[in-house]
């Protein structure tokens, strides 16, 4: 059979921020279509992973190739395209305060898609962006005006108006109450069955990682330190592992 060329691939990425060595000869493959968790203590270098994939920190050395672009010769226009295919949901949902929910989901076609597309197709692609997070009445509210686990789906939304290839979560459920953190990690699998996506989710929230990936990786001393299904990890004795089950 032949193998399936990952979508991403990190190789032996090393960033340290003075003496703190934060990734430490990482690497990982993420397969097309999977939702693949990266589960790790705060500040063990999750955040700093995807930062990476982005580009928004450049590492000391190691190579990313990103839907086979090796990011780090890609001029800025180059890596502005790639970001269109890249859907980055942030731990703070990064919404704009003084804009509505619909002019912040329109916000990344200003950038990604020409002013004729824009004038025939973003009325309907903020409503159909809004229906998959079940939000579409919010459309003309602020953000201030919404709870967390609503911001955090507009928020989603707004990441799935350019239809990525890929979605980075980071931390999707933080924050919230258990229960509004079940009904994210409900939605992220709903989006992920309509858009096929392939979804790299950051966390530390066992049930979220739980409902929602196909694979982990446990990113323990910088390292790319075990990996495997939910049910897999479970059976590691290594005490570094097993501590995030206990
Ligand atoms: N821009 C930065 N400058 C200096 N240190 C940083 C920077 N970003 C992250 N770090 C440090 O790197 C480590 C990993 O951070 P981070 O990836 O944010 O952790 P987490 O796993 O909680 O997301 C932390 O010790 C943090 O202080
Ligand atoms: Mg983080």
């Amino acid at each position: 059979m032949k193998e399936i060329a990952p979508i991403i691939e990190v190789k032996n990425v090393n960033i340290s921020f003075g003496k703190n060595h934060v990734l430490r000869n990482f690497s990982m493959d993420v397969i097309p279509g999977e939702n693949l968790a990266i589960l790790g203590k705060s500040g063990s270098g999750k955040s700093v992973l995807i930062k990476c994939i982005i580009r928004l920190l450049i590492p000391d050395s190691g190579k990313i190739i990103v839907i086979n672009n090796e990011i780090s010769e890609l001029d800025h226009d180059e890596m502005d395209m790639l970001r269109a295919d890249i859907g980055f949901l942030f731990q703070s949902n990064a919404l704009y305060d003084s804009m509505t929910v619909r002019q912040n989901l329109e916000f990344p076609l200003r950038r990604h898609w020409s002013k004729e597309e824009r004038k025939f197709n973003a009325k309907e692609a903020v409503l159909e962006a809004l229906e998959d997070v079940g939000l579409s009445h919010t459309i003309d509210m602020m953000p201030a005006e919404l709870s967390g686990g609503m911001r955090k789906r507009i928020a989603l939304a707004r990441t799935l108006i350019l239809k990525p290839k890929v979605i980075l979560y980071d931390e999707p459920t933080t924050g919230l109450d258990p229960i509004t953190a079940r009904e994210i990690s409900q939605l992220m699998n709903a989006v992920q069955e309509k858009y096929k996506a392939t979804a790299v989710i950051i966390s530390h929230d066992m049930n979220c990682i739980k409902m929602t990936s196909d694979r982990v990786i446990m990113l323990i001393d910088g390292k790319n330190y075990a990996s495997g299904t939910y049910d897999n990890l479970l059976k590691i004795t290594d005490p570094k592992v097993r501590e995030f089950f206990d």
